[in-house]
């Protein structure tokens, strides 16, 4: 402790009445997003640090826990949290907190995009007119939603909203869910087991974390089992999906096509990888939640949870057991 006041990281660029709440309470240090802190910081300043807000790039490991003793909270501005290793955290005695709830919206509005651009072409009819294909003759014909299928695998906040939101478009949704959702089931999702999902759905869009348990879970098992002319949505995590494999059924036309915000490697570089050549695919720079309001709602909550555990209160949102 400087001056009285506890020493905080900042990796992530505040608007500046947040920078000004942390700035009254805690000293405060800024890190690059990205950046590894215990690195980025002179060895006396990270002894000192009690907390930290960073984004999902903020590599949050067991390194950098026992390089950082005094930490107490980190606070991810993101509902996902898997650039933390909870585990080491929990051991550390360190609060985990993330964004769930106030991005749910966002998302699931970003999941019909997806679905739209995918089954009405909207961007692939975007460079028809662009172009100046529209003069020397008729666009290409694209497919309706209403009446197709919806898999959802997961049934979270986020899948839920996808759901009320396909449903609208006359979609019939269905869903897979480790645990099964009465709930859900109760307003007419069907529940299905996940070989059936991928076997049976015109759309299959993933509403689950990165976990051990769901890293590479879907790959070429599950695009063989998928009809071809369905389309795979993507706006969780890259690394859920074994992307070569996604490449692959794309490629040889195992599916029609896909919709994909998240990548394993982010930001996807163009000129690497295979799927900035394909036109059966629309792309996203991972912007679930980037809107005004939402990534305002995020960052007012992840800093209010950091300056809520480092003053004794309980956390709006925290994710260790
Ligand atoms: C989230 O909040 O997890 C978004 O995907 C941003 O990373």
């Amino acid at each position: 402790m400087q001056n009285g006041k506890q020493a905080v990281v900042v990796s992530v660029n505040l608007p500046a009445d947040l920078q000004g709440a942390l700035q009254e309470r805690f000293e405060v240090h800024p890190v690059a997003p990205g950046e590894r802190i215990e690195k980025a910081l002179a060895p006396d300043v990270a002894a000192r640090i009690r907390g930290v807000v960073g984004t999902v790039r903020t590599p949050l490991d067991q390194a950098f826990f026992q390089s950082m003793p005094a930490v107490r909270v980190v606070s991810n501005f993101a509902v996902g949290y898997d650039n933390i290793d909870v585990k080491a955290a929990t051991a550390a005695n360190v609060v985990v907190c993330n964004t769930p709830g106030v991005l749910d919206a966002a998302v699931a509005d970003l999941t019909l995009g997806l679905i739209l651009c995918t089954g009405r072409n909207l961007v692939g009819l975007d460079r028809f007119v662009r172009d100046g294909r529209w003069a020397k003759g008729a666009a290409p014909l694209s497919y309706d939603l209403m009446g197709k299928s919806l898999g959802l695998l997961g049934m979270g906040r986020i899948g839920r909203m996808v759901a009320e939101r396909a449903r609208a478009f006359g979609m019939k949704v269905f869903y897979h869910n480790r645990n099964r959702q009465a709930a859900a089931e109760a307003t007419g999702i069907g529940y299905l087991e996940r070989d059936e999902l991928f076997r049976t759905c015109d759309f299959v869009s993933v509403h689950v974390p990165l976990t051990d348990a769901t890293r590479n879970s879907i790959g070429a098992r599950e695009f063989g089992m998928m009809k071809p002319s369905a389309i795979f949505i993507n706006t969780s995590r890259g690394a859920v999906v074994d992307e070569p494999a996604m490449i692959e059924a794309l490629k040889n036309g195992t599916i029609a096509g896909a919709g994909l915000d998240v990548f394993v490697k982010e930001p996807l570089d163009p000129a690497a990888s295979a799927l900035a050549g394909m036109d059966n695919v629309t792309l996203l720079p991972h912007v679930g939640s980037a809107t005004h309001e939402t990534r305002r709602a995020m960052i007012d909550l992840a800093v209010h949870n950091l300056i809520d555990v480092l003053e004794g209160a309980r956390p709006g949102a925290a994710v260790n057991p």
